[in-house]
């Protein structure tokens, strides 16, 4: 019974491949659920506005999707990002600080003028976060550059 549905479903992805072209380096998920950037709870806000603007203003958006997402997850941190590739997700937590959002925007036109996901300041290094089980405690997927400051 079950092998019909199977090749039946393959049918239909060979005829319907899901391609997209709105092809992106990479995207950054910026939290603002119900806990991240709720400064009505006395939470750390998240420059939302600011971000949407600059990102729209250096040109990113169709290099760099930027989302300003619902909750994430991991609400027991405050601010939480994402930063996806073709390799996976890069999570960070604990972005608070108005300089960390400018950081994230100049690394990504860096990036952007690169043609890659740089690797990330390392002022960053201590923001990474796991939120999954059984997750090694080697970092995440992209490596940090050393004292360099991407700019
Ligand atoms: S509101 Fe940001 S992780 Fe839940």
């Amino acid at each position: 019974m079950g092998k019909p549905c199977r090749s039946r479903e393959l049918r239909y992805m060979d005829k319907f491949p899901l391609t997209t072209k709105r092809l992106v380096l990479g995207h950054v998920s910026v939290c603002q659920g119900c806990c991240c950037g709720n400064t009505a709870n006395g939470k750390p806000a998240v420059p939302v506005e600011w971000l949407k603007k600059e990102w729209r203003a250096r040109g990113l958006l169709k290099r760099i999707q930027l989302t300003i997402s619902g909750c994430l997850g991991p609400c027991d941190i405050p601010n939480v990002v994402t930063i996806s590739n073709e390799s996976g997700t890069q999570w960070l937590g604990g972005i608070t600080e108005f300089r960390q959002y400018r950081a994230l925007l100049e690394w990504a036109i860096a990036s952007r003028d690169a043609g890659e996901l740089l690797p990330l300041p390392s002022q960053f290094r201590e923001q990474c976060l796991h939120p999954f089980c059984n997750s090694d405690s080697g970092g995440g997927l992209f490596l940090f550059s050393g004292n360099r400051v991407i700019s």
